[in-house]
């Protein structure tokens, strides 16, 4: 394992930059080690990508990490009960399940499981099925859904036992009373009860989409469920299932750790999802608020002026806040984040000064500061030096860049030629607020370093 993790961090490289690969390797290898990920795969995922997801894991593995890994069976069993002829019925999301129902969905629940072992077997991966043992259960609601279980307790012991004989765990959603009944069990539900049991620091579910998709069938990238929830509830175009899931996870993440968060993506993903900033899938976090004060006081300069420096490793002249008209500043709760705008030409806004803690970058924290700046300020301008790392990521969210050594200048939201000219012109003469050069205007500190050297 250790010799091969060079290598393989430097393959991580070539998805962006291998720091940021590097960082998340850290990260996801500091937690103990049956904590850092429970991956929920979708019977869909199982049944149509199963070299994919097989090949997706086998690299975390290898990586030295392991990963929980659950699976459904939903699309499999529907077949199978279609063949035989058995016809099912759903109560509240749950499958009713009769005797008979159970006859087709247990061998049918057992082949996936396998099959997915199989598939990683052949990869190199040691891995163990777990049909059994892990939940616990009562009934339900007998009646009503027949063998379908109420999880009671969830037992790690098999799963942390695979783990240090260093095969990976293949959960079923199955589970069995004390006696032995066997029932079955939501994924959904099964994967949530993981969760809060085993706390990890990562929960992904794979599935066909590979992430939640936005009104235009694109991914959106991220959530943070502080500031989006409500309102993407609101959404017309937040259909129920989506709506369930959102919900559902709404309630897994609330007992974890601020730092935990939901990642969707697809088995093709995975790898990019995790190991880069930008990541590919949709992620979700409980999040923090980032405040908008439109007349920041002392309290909020004394948190902005250290966090400035220490990001820039720079210091502020005294009066470097004289001259400057401030539209406000938005400051993340946690102190990790923040941007001053300032009142621009011709009253456009200008963004004098963004920053993000390297560790609450990853977080997602700069996309959320981004996006609530974008929200706020559908046009503005701003400047980097010419060079620093950040000013790729800064071509992608820019309508215009315009080179005015040692700057370039970006814009979005203005369309008129001649006013963003003028600004250009502006956003290079202004100052800077440090006191000795040289060094960046907006610093090595946000978001990404995988356009270095461009
Ligand atoms: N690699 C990080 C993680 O797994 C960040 C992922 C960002 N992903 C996204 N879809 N925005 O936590």
């Amino acid at each position: 394992m250790t010799e091969i993790r060079p290598i393989v961090t430097e393959l991580l490289g070539q998805l962006g930059s291998s720091r940021e690969a590097r960082q998340y390797l850290e990260q996801f290898s500091r937690v103990s080690e049956t904590r850092f990920a429970v991956i929920k795969v979708g019977g869909g995922v199982l049944a149509d990508e199963l070299n994919e997801l097989a090949a997706a894991l086998a690299f975390l593995h290898r990586l030295g990490l392991h990963p929980i890994v659950l699976h459904g069976a939903g699309p499999q069993l529907d077949q199978a009960l279609d063949d035989a002829g058995v016809v099912t019925e759903k109560k509240d999301g749950l499958r009713v399940t009769t005797e008979q129902v159970m006859a087709v969905a247990r061998p049918v629940i057992y082949r996936a499981n396998a099959r997915l072992v199989d598939a990683l077997e052949r990869m190199g991966v040691r891995a163990r099925g777990l049909q059994h043992g892990v939940f616990e259960c009562g009934f339900e609601d007998r009646e009503q859904l027949g063998l379908v279980g109420r999880i009671e307790a969830v037992e790690l012991e098999s799963i942390q036992a695979a783990v240090a004989s260093g095969q990976m765990p293949v959960v079923a959603c199955l589970g069995e009373t004390r006696s032995g009944q066997v029932l079955n069990i939501n994924a959904d539900v099964a994967t949530r009860e993981l969760v809060w049991k085993l706390e990890p620091f990562k929960v992904i579910f794979l599935t066909p989409t590979g992430g939640l998709l936005d009104a235009h069938q694109q991914i959106i990238s991220a959530i943070s469920l502080n500031q989006d929830y409500d309102d993407l509830m609101d959404q017309p175009w937040v259909h129920s299932g989506m709506q369930l899931k959102l919900k559902q996870i709404h309630a897994m993440l609330e007992p974890l750790a601020p730092s935990a968060s939901v990642s969707i993506t697809s088995s093709s993903q995975l790898t990019r999802e995790l190991f880069t900033h930008t990541g590919a899938g949709t992620l979700i976090r409980k999040g923090e608020r980032i405040d908008w004060f439109d007349q920041p006081g002392a309290e909020q300069w004394q948190r902005l002026e250290p966090l400035l420096e220490a990001s820039f490793g720079r210091r502020l002249h005294p009066d470097w806040l004289d001259d400057r008209e401030i539209e406000g500043l938005l400051l993340a709760e946690s102190g990790r984040a923040a941007a001053l705008i300032v009142r621009g030409r011709g009253d456009i806004a200008y963004l004098d000064k963004i920053v993000v803690t390297p560790e609450a970058r990853g977080e997602g924290l700069g996309a959320a500061l981004w996006q609530s700046l974008r929200q706020r300020f559908p046009s503005m301008y701003w400047r980097a030096r010419i060079g620093n790392p950040i000013a790729g990521w800064y071509f992608q969210q820019a309508r215009t860049s315009h080179r005015d050594e040692p700057w370039v200048v970006f814009t979005t939201g203005v369309e008129d030629d001649a006013l963003v000219s003028q600004l250009v012109s502006d956003a290079s003469a202004r100052d800077s607020g440090w006191t000795e050069n040289p060094g960046f205007e907006h610093g090595p500190q946000i978001d990404t370093d995988r356009f270095k050297g461009e």
